[in-house]
């Protein structure tokens, strides 16, 4: 990731999300991706692809020749796919996912460790892809899980929900944590646990209320912008406003 930001001098990773269409208009759906992306991408880093792309065009025949276009243009894939279930199932949703080409998967650290996300871990450590942890969400009921007060289990000490799962993500080796961009306060608390060991992505710009500046200068190393950008006039310029806006902070 800090390549590609490096030689697109940008911080954005795009959601490529799109709304529902009808079974018999599924054909549109992967245009529509693919010229938005065209349009967009000399201003992001990446793109973040979830069930808005991958239900409706499926992992190989639909997102794979996809994938391969974003590679194409020096970008990275991330899938959103928020992995939540038992070990095993998680190592055979990596596997199908990495196989489609994906760089990195978003990842629930609510399931734990053990028969939970190290058998997900362990696969992206030997395929060589990445993991990127949720820690606060974006959306308002986020608090209720990400922000209860909870006793942890080494310490036996009250620490709130989110910072033992960046605490989970520095021990665990993640990539990224995914904290929401609505909550500044929480990124510049989750940066203190994650330094530069672990890149903070932030979802939550513009449609859903987060400010890009306030999220960058809070500590977010990423900013994953969906609605903000697709569903503007012109998404190219909106993109690279974006980007501009938060250059050199
Ligand atoms: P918008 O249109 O609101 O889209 O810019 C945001 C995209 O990001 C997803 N999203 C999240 N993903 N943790 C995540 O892993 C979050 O806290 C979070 N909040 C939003 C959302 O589903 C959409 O794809």
């Amino acid at each position: 990731m800090h390549e590609a930001a490096k030689c697109k001098d940008s911080k954005i990773v795009l959601a490529l999300d799109f709304p529902f269409e009808a079974p018999e208009n599924i054909g549109k759906v992967l245009a529509k991706a693919q010229d938005i992306l065209k349009l967009v991408q000399p201003y992001i880093c990446a793109v973040k692809i979830n069930h808005h792309l991958v239900l409706p065009l499926g992992t190989f025949d639909g997102i794979e020749p996809l994938i391969e276009q974003i590679h194409g243009q020096g970008l990275l894939a991330i899938m959103d796919a928020k992995v939540n279930d038992i070990g095993n199932t998680n190592q055979v949703i990596a596997e199908y996912y990495y196989a489609a080409g994906f760089d990195a998967l978003i990842a629930n650290p609510f399931v734990g460790w053990e028969e939970g996300l190290r058998p997900l871990f362990e696969v992206s450590k030997r395929l060589n892809r990445g993991v990127i942890l949720l820690c606060y969400m974006s959306h308002k009921g986020a608090c209720e899980g990400y922000g209860q007060t909870i006793v942890d289990q080494e310490t036996c000490m009250q620490i709130p929900q989110y910072l033992s799962f960046a605490k989970k993500a520095l021990k665990w080796g993640a990539d990224g944590a995914v904290v929401g961009a609505t909550v500044p306060e929480k990124i510049r608390e989750i940066k203190q646990i994650l330094g530069s060991h672990v890149a903070i992505y932030s979802p939550g710009v513009g449609t859903q209320g987060g400010a890009a500046e306030t999220a960058v200068k809070a500590g977010a190393n990423y900013l994953i912008v969906g609605r903000e950008i697709i569903n503007s006039a012109n998404p190219a310029k909106t993109a690279q406003l974006l980007n501009d806006s938060i250059k050199g902070i």
